[in-house]
């Protein structure tokens, strides 16, 4: 890593995202080597909003290097509650960690918490914006299937609100891939990520049907459409169940073609999706332990040296 914080998918350069995972696949090949390895660490798990896998999977891969987790708890028992800014709060818990992951609703707080820590900030959400260590993940997964090069991908979902897609799409500019961007019109892609692929000359086409372009997907990244960031709840209605994919819909996909998701799932993939070769999202759930694994052996390795 060129720097000890970890705070949007445009920092990685492609070396970064291949010695991540690089390390993540030796660590999955033998992960009793890595044991113990950051023991007298400690990393604070800071989560303003609720989250299931980014922080369980980042607890139990910290423990995995022998690394103990503190966990600010709800945000309603912690001293947020009590109208304590981001600021101070990081600043406190800086003197109880070696380093800190952080969730925040707002875009920028993890940005804004590194500034005032100096140890490494993970940002694991930051509202409507990034989500890095989750595309670290999604490329695992890809490397995986396909291999990250001549790729071919639709993006589908909520594209505006899904932070996960914004990390994504901006790292995969570092690979040859075309990406396609399936979604209704008003959960398209922000402005600010559209402007940064143009700039990095990424092959990006935007579609407001998935049936043009499924034949010729490697992998389908579906989303979910973001309840809790529609400013209108009516509007939220308006498109919620639209974009959902089930066996059929796969029937004119390619035999190989991966279906990957971040989870949660709402309705947008039906069950019986799971059952066919294309499902892959519980698997690309799983891969966050060695990828988280590696990330937090690298920042951490770094602020040793
Ligand atoms: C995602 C998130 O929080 O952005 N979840 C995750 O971390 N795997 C996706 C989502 O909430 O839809």
């Amino acid at each position: 890593m060129r720097q000890d914080h970890l705070i949007t998918a445009t920092q990685l350069s492609r070396g970064d995202i291949e010695a991540v995972l690089d390390r993540a696949r030796a660590i999955a090949a033998d992960p009793t080597a890595y044991a113990d390895r950051h023991a007298g660490t400690v990393l604070a798990l800071c989560f303003f909003e609720p989250s299931t896998r980014t922080r369980m999977s980042f607890d139990a891969a910290a423990k995995r290097l022998g690394i103990d987790t503190i966990d600010m708890g709800d945000v309603s028992a912690s001293s947020v509650s009590k109208g304590e800014s981001l600021a101070d709060t990081v600043r406190v818990i800086e003197g109880y960690s070696d380093a800190l992951v952080l969730r925040h609703p707002s875009e920028g707080a993890a940005q804004m918490a590194a500034e005032f820590v100096d140890v490494p900030v993970v940002n694991a959400g930051d509202g409507a914006g990034q989500h890095p260590s989750q595309t670290l993940l999604d490329l695992y997964t890809i490397q995986e299937t396909h291999g990250l090069d001549d790729l071919t991908i639709g993006v589908m979902g909520d594209l505006k609100y899904g932070r996960t897609v914004h990390s994504l799409a901006t790292a995969l500019t570092n690979f040859d891939a075309r990406q396609h961007f399936i979604s209704p019109e008003s959960l398209g892609l922000p402005r600010s990520v559209r402007f940064d692929l143009h700039e990095t000359g990424a092959q990006i086409r935007e579609h407001d049907d998935l049936g043009a372009v499924l034949p010729e997907l490697d992998v389908l990244y579906v989303t979910r459409i973001q309840q809790e960031r529609f400013p209108d709840e009516n509007e939220y209605h308006r498109v919620a169940g639209e974009y959902q994919i089930d066996a059929s819909v796969l029937e004119a996909a390619a035999d190989d073609l991966t279906v990957m998701h971040p989870l949660p799932r709402v309705d947008e993939i039906a069950p019986d999706v799971d059952d066919t070769d294309h499902a892959r999202y519980f698997e690309q759930a799983h891969n966050g332990i060695p990828v988280r694994m590696a990330l937090l052996d690298s920042l951490l390795e770094s602020t040793h040296e």
